[in-house]
């Protein structure tokens, strides 16, 4: 079942891999930052930035980085790793480049203080056309990998190919989405550059993304049952029936909002919860799935990687269950709780988890000491975010807002709005640990024979051949 990455036939897809690794933990990195700014400036204790302006600039550029660029360039590695071996393609050189054109766009746009950044749900944007050059760049650099690793891979497919293959498609569904959004407001002429044009032009394109990002952590989630634990799903039909079960509803929701004008679905709390429901119900088949695999070899938690699942799916299915819960209470600082215990606890806890995978296998780690720690720190740091956000939101405080604005009011949070900036601080030094250790990593193992020396046997079989 276990062998060794054929690293000689790959050798061009191995390079590919370790690039966009570095592009994704820079991305992540910078990401980071910019969540440091913003949590110290909503922690009472501290109150970092000094004005409203600066606060709104830090989130747009936290989302952009860590919402879009993180998760799109990791969901690349996925895509390349899904891909047939041995396809010779310059097609992902170029697209690296254009990704990394359109982040150095995208940072200009944010710190430069050019345009107003307008804080809308899933893609905050800065007004401003670098902004907007920047986003499609990065957005074409990842639709050429995965289209060019869709199209490579022909016959039966196996897990992560399927995995993958349901993400893109789902990916062209969100592009679509936004190209009808803004089809429908121009025929309104609505292409005012305010929140409510971009918060309709967004909408259905960010729901249709988390799908995406869901699709690809379930997709990370049995490679690292591979290599954290050894083992695979025994039968991988009820899987891909999942896997082919977010198409589908992904499809019909996004067909059901065809007829409908884009600026009434933020409003429409069903259609979220619904859009919540309809990712959730596949996941949590992929959930018992890979619960059933533990069971068979449970020791395998000790591994950065089998602490990075464990986490992941316990923060995901944690903050399903807090988005259901608090559905109904309108907008407070529960919603960016539901966020992070989903696109932080899980999603990328699991890409982190996978990245160390990756790098061992094709590689060497710089401390691997320190690598059995992480999860663990930025997991209990990611925890204390949420339950601080999630409790300052259940005392009525609002998204995205400069605190010292609202004067007394705001006294009402300032025992959770500090909790979760002590969560903030551990989770951002446990990422750092991560960044850290991987760009290291990455820098230091150069030489293929050093790599091949500490190789540690890779589950091919779930990468490459078929589940039976
Ligand atoms: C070190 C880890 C992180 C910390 C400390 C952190 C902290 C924060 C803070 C303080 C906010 C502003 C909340 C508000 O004022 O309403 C925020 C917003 C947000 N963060 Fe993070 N974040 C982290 C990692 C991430 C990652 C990795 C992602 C995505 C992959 C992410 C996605 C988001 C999103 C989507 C929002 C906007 C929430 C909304 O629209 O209400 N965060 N984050």
């Amino acid at each position: 079942m276990i062998s060794h990455l054929a690293l000689s036939s790959d050798e061009d897809r191995l390079q590919q891999l370790r690039h966009w690794l570095l592009f994704a933990v820079s991305a992540l990195a910078i990401a980071g930052a910019f969540a440091l700014l913003a949590v110290l400036t909503r922690t009472p204790a501290v109150q970092l930035l000094h004005s409203a302006e600066g606060l709104h600039r830090a989130i747009a550029g936290h989302v952009t980085f860590s919402l879009l660029v993180w998760l799109l360039a990791f969901e690349t590695v996925l895509w390349i790793l899904a891909a047939a071996p041995a396809r010779r393609s310059t097609r992902s050189s170029w697209s690296l480049a254009l990704a990394v054109i359109g982040s150095g766009l995208l940072i200009v746009a944010v710190l430069s203080g050019r345009g107003a950044a307008v804080l809308t749900d899933y893609v905050s944007v800065v007004v401003d056309p670098l902004f907007f050059a920047g986003l499609a760049i990065v957005a074409l650099g990842v639709g050429l990998v995965a289209w060019s690793a869709v199209a490579s891979v022909s016959g039966r497919r196996t897990l992560l190919q399927h995995g993958m293959q349901s993400a893109a498609v789902i990916g062209v569904l969100a592009l679509a989405a936004c190209s009808v959004a803004l089809l429908r407001l121009g025929a309104a002429g609505r292409l005012h550059g305010d929140f409510v044009f971009f918060q309709s032009l967004f909408w259905m394109t960010g729901h249709l993304l988390q799908f995406v990002n869901v699709v690809a952590m379930v997709s990370a989630w049995y490679l690292l049952l591979g290599i954290g634990f050894g083992v695979e799903v025994r039968d991988g039909r009820l899987p891909r029936l999942a896997f082919t079960g977010y198409v589908i509803l992904a499809g019909l929701l996004f067909v059901s909002t065809l007829p409908l004008d884009p600026r009434a679905l933020p409003a429409n709390l069903r259609l979220s919860v619904l859009m919540g429901i309809a990712a959730a119900l596949p996941t949590l088949v992929h959930v018992g799935a890979v619960m059933r695999a533990i069971a068979r070899r449970p020791r395998g938690w000790s591994s950065p990687e089998g602490a990075a699942l464990l986490c992941s799916v316990t923060l995901f299915v944690g903050g399903i269950a807090l988005g259901l819960a608090r559905a109904q209470t309108g907008s407070s600082m529960w919603i960016p709780a539901h966020y992070h215990a989903v696109v932080v606890g899980g999603v990328t806890m699991a890409f982190m988890g996978l990245t160390h995978g990756l790098l061992v296998r094709t590689g060497k780690i710089a401390w691997p000491r320190l690598a059995t720690l992480q999860p663990w720190l930025y997991g209990v740091g990611m925890l204390l975010v949420v339950v601080g956000m999630n409790w300052a939101g259940g005392e009525g405080a609002p998204r995205k807002t400069f605190d010292p604005a609202l004067g007394a009011a705001a006294a009402r949070w300032v025992t959770p709005m500090n909790v979760m900036g002590v969560g903030g601080v551990i989770a951002v030094l446990g990422g750092a640990i991560f960044v850290v250790n991987a760009l290291l990593s990455l820098a230091t193992a150069t030489d293929r024979e050093d790599a091949d020396a500490t190789v540690v046997p890779i589950n091919t079989a779930l990468l490459r051949s078929r589940i039976r």
